[in-house]
């Protein structure tokens, strides 16, 4: 792969290195900088690690510049219009989007494994019925390493792909019963006679006294969120769950870390931040307020929805989720009135020049909230959607550096900046201080 090298200089030596430079077939190249501390005992620092490369990967490209997402080499919006969640599925975790007889195979596989086992039910009964179902999420998707001792062989191709397979079957199973358990109503097992997107529209909203049926537009509109967040590269949860893999742990294992990270407000919790944020907003009247906060350095408040790492020209999931978010709501006949809040504070913020010169545009969870809220969906459980979904992304990136010879546990280095070596002195002579919080509160 190596096509280009890098001359590196010490100003105060004059000692220069050469290193190799990594071309990929998209996006920048990269410099191979493992034997920098060995050759020249510097380290880099790169704490949000936005100019390093953790690892070569085959199955997402990003160019945030222009606005492109790719699975697979197939751009975003072609795969959200021609294709369904599952073959997007098949695609990340094999390489290719399945022929027919590919897609009747996987789909028979995976259908194969949406129950759970029976004893996961009394789990879930550990839980208090308040806990947030990503809290819920976190602790039973862990546990299924404790369920599924056959498939937790990392060695072994097949018992890869059987966890894997078990993941992408048992997530929405395990995500609606989440649900379920927070509103008090009894789990539904899953039906294999559906499709992906209907089986866990049925499992959320179904009780024993009525049975649900997704309409086609419901159907096709969640199928369509889970393909837009099923991967994203090395984002913060899924260089997570790579992480946690690179120890040898199991999948269940890495799966649970992802959805840990997954959670926070800056990622995956967005969706519902948003939602949240709009509700406070309340009238269009109010948005001025809320944006004047948001540019203030001295409020922590940020516009939710708004902003990302690596896309500084448009989000390209968000111009499909806000173009299908007009018809979705059609078909459902929902007249939201946070629909036309959202716009206005969009057309506000994008005209605004502190949003203008930090490239701030909309991202994926500005639109997702409001189609999941009109599918029925309480804002507790979009942040648990978006972990079905990103688990096919995890467990394909997670096989993926398994899979690689030359992967090695993943152990970052530090600039150290404490205290150096000193005496442990004896309690009555160390010295007197104000108590901690008191010195946290005075800076
Ligand atoms: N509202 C107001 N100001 C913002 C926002 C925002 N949403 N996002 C970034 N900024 C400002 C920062 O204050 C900073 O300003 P400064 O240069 O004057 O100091 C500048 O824009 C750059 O921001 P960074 O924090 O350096 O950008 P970073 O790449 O680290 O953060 C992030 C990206 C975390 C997504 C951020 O934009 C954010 O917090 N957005 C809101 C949360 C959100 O929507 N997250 C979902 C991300 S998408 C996903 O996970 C699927």
């Amino acid at each position: 792969m190596s096509t280009d090298t890098f001359t590196l200089t010490d100003n105060q030596t004059g000692a220069s290195w050469t290193f190799p430079v990594v071309a990929g077939t998209q996006g920048p190249d990269a410099i191979d900088i493992r034997t920098l501390y060995a050759e020249t005992g510097y380290l880099t620092l790169d704490p949000g690690f936005s100019s390093t490369a953790s690892c070569a990967s085959a199955i997402t490209f990003i160019d945030g510049d222009k606005g492109i997402l790719q699975y697979r080499g197939y751009d975003i919006r072609d795969l959200a219009e021609h294709a369904t969640f599952l073959e997007v599925a098949y695609a990340l975790l094999y390489g290719d989007l399945p022929n027919l007889e590919e897609k009747r195979k996987f789909e028979k596989d995976i259908t194969h494994h949406t129950m759970v086992h029976e004893q996961i039910h009394s789990f879930f009964r550990g839980f208090r019925r308040d806990a947030h179902p990503m809290a819920v999420m976190c602790g039973v998707v862990g546990a299924l390493s404790a369920f599924y001792h056959d498939s937790l062989d990392i060695r072994d191709s097949r018992q890869r792909e059987i966890s894997a397979h078990r993941l992408i079957a048992k997530i929405p199973t395990l995500a609606a019963m989440s649900l379920k358990y927070m509103l008090g109503q009894p789990f539904v097992y899953p039906r294999n006679d559906l499709n992906y997107a209907e089986n866990f529209l049925r499992m959320c909203f179904s009780v024993p006294a009525e049975d649900y049926r997704a309409s086609a537009a419901m159907a096709r509109a969640m199928d369509k969120i889970l393909i837009l967040h099923a991967d994203h590269e090395q984002n913060a949860s899924t260089s997570t769950v790579r992480l946690a893999g690179s120890s040898q742990a199991n999948p269940f294992a890495c799966i649970a870390s992802g959805i840990a990270s997954l959670w926070g407000p800056a990622h995956g919790g967005a969706n519902q931040a948003v939602l949240n944020m709009l509700q406070e907003i309340g009238h269009v009247k109010n948005i001025s307020t809320f944006l004047a906060k948001a540019k203030d350095k001295d409020d922590p408040f940020r516009l939710m929805g708004f902003g990302h790492r690596v896309y500084k020209n448009y989000d390209p999931r968000a111009a499909v989720l806000k173009s299908s978010c007009d018809a979705v709501l059609d078909e459902l006949g929902v007249a939201d009135p946070l629909l036309d809040l959202a716009r206005e504070l969009e057309r506000i913020a994008l005209e605004d020049e502190y949003f203008i010169d930090r490239k701030l545009f909309p991202n994926v969870d500005f639109y997702s909230g409001i189609i999941l809220k009109a599918l029925g969906f309480p804002s507790e459980m979009f942040t648990v959607l978006f972990a079905v979904a990103r688990t096919v992304g995890w467990i394909s990136q997670w096989k993926e550096m398994v899979e690689q010879p030359d992967h090695r546990i993943g152990r970052p280095r530090q600039v150290y900046i404490g205290q150096t070596c000193r005496p442990v002195l004896p309690l009555a002579e160390r010295p007197q201080r104000k108590p901690q919080a008191i010195r946290q509160q005075e800076g």
